[in-house]
């Protein structure tokens, strides 16, 4: 395993312990989540939990809590949310984030807007003093306007791709959607940039979660940091 699968690891195992018996839980996406399933998985099988039902925010982590016999309920049966836990990309000094290189960021979203906490859990190189400076910003568009948003993103300043599947195609998110990642540099005006796309006809969704997280868990080499706003 590598240094950061561990401290992945470890930040996940800390993670799940925020989880409590008889309660709905939002299970985010991604790779440091996946170490959150295995924990959970692992402490409802040694009787250390019970009656946890998730929530998964892409068909990804359905198939591996599946796998791992995590109950797994709806929106529909519970559309409250006692706690979400997710990854991310980035992470500001505010806890806001951008999240979506999983490409689930649509269905993490909607969740973690349902959950009464949201806890961010990422090793130490996600943190950053300003969003967008490293990690390009996913935008979930539906396909027919993706050739026009894709313009005018590119107008704002920045480049612009398509993100690809692994055949060349473009990538398809659970949502029957496509992503445009935008390289669009050190986000000055956070609050200005989210309205600026939701307001952009064929914009379903983007990767900045602003004000949504009070807490992150984050690993690094040497312990555990809890931030809280
Ligand atoms: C999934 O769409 C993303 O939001 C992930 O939560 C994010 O990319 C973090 O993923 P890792 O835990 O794999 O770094």
């Amino acid at each position: 395993m590598t240094t950061t699968d561990l401290l992945k690891q470890r930040v996940a195992e800390h993670a799940v312990g925020y989880i409590r018996s008889h309660t709905v839980v939002g299970l985010g996406t991604g790779s440091t989540m996946r170490f959150a399933l295995e924990e959970l998985a692992r402490r409802l099988n040694a009787g250390e939990l019970s009656d946890v039902v998730g929530i998964p925010t892409s068909q990804r982590t359905a198939d591996i809590a599946h796998d791992l016999g995590i109950p797994l309920t709806t929106l529909e049966e519970n559309p409250k949310l006692d706690l979400a836990i997710d990854g991310a990309d980035e992470i500001d000094p505010d806890l806001n984030a951008i999240k979506g290189g999983g490409g689930a960021l649509l269905r993490e979203k909607i969740v973690a807007s349902a959950a009464r906490e949201f806890i961010i859990i990422a090793d130490h190189t996600k943190l950053v003093t300003q969003l967008g400076a490293r990690f390009k910003l996913p935008v979930e568009v539906t396909p027919f306007g993706t050739p026009l948003i894709r313009r005018r993103l590119e107008a704002m300043g920045g480049s612009v791709e398509l993100r690809l599947a692994a055949n060349g195609q473009p990538y398809q998110t659970d949502n029957s959607n496509q992503i445009l990642d935008c390289a669009c540099g050190p986000i000055a005006d956070l609050v200005a940039l989210n309205q600026t796309l939701l307001n952009m006809p064929g914009v379903v969704d983007h990767g900045l979660f602003l004000g949504m997280a009070r807490r992150a868990i984050i690993a690094d080499e040497t312990a555990i940091k809890i931030l809280e706003r």
